[in-house]
């Protein structure tokens, strides 16, 4: 049986931690859509043609561990707003979207856009400064040389293309649940996303 949750959010707002646990809890599989738009971002920087590069995309291709750099994150913000970028990867999203057993989806559009009958529909969100401080400090520990202000400058960035675009912006469901994790711990987080999840299941 098909059990489907999305969950959107920007960047840094705790959506992937939140997706992993959630999925690692109820035995789903979990879609990062993410890494679609950044491995097309990458394969752009690398001088292809976005749409092209979107059309011809593999699961190999989301394996690259170059993906998660900022360089390749803004890549992936400016490659999203395309049209037939979005197009070219909606059919592999729904499929995964309708898997036996469950999936979870992250991204910015997947309660609003890409499965709009999602059982359980999320929106992870939290203050800018708070998601570029927990951005800055991860990229510290993977050795980036990026300074606080050049995070927050980064992630303001992608915020204003990502909610401002006129194809599938970023923005909550209107059946979303929308968990703030300002203020919440990772932990706190994923137990209210459990929560709501099972209320959902046993209703
Ligand atoms: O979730 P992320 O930071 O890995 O996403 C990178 C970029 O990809 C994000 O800034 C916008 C785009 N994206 C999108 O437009 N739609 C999605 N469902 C997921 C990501």
């Amino acid at each position: 049986m098909p059990f489907t949750i999305a969950i959107d959010g920007p960047a840094a707002a705790g959506k992937g931690t939140i997706s992993k646990s959630v999925s690692a809890h109820f035995g789903f599989a979990h879609l990062d859509t993410g890494l679609l738009y950044r491995a097309v971002g990458a394969k752009v920087l690398a001088g292809a043609e976005p749409v092209a590069a979107a059309e011809a995309l593999t699961p190999e291709d989301l394996k690259s561990d170059t993906l998660r750099t900022p360089e390749v994150a803004q890549a992936a913000s400016k490659v999203a707003v395309i049209a037939e970028v979005r197009a070219a990867l909606v059919a592999f999203q729904r499929a995964f979207a309708l898997r036996d057993g469950g999936a979870v989806l992250d991204g910015r559009d997947i309660g609003t856009v890409i499965c709009p009958e999602a059982d359980v529909k999320l929106f992870v969100t939290a203050s800018a400064e708070v998601r570029a401080e927990r951005r800055f400090l991860e990229l510290s520990a993977k050795g980036h040389s990026d300074t606080r202000a050049d995070v927050l400058a980064d992630v303001k960035a992608r915020d204003a293309r990502d909610m401002n675009r006129a194809e599938a912006p970023l923005k909550a469901a209107e059946d979303a649940v929308v968990i703030d994790t300002t203020d919440l711990d990772i932990e706190a987080a994923v137990a209210q996303a459990v929560q709501v999840i099972e209320a959902r299941r046993s209703a």
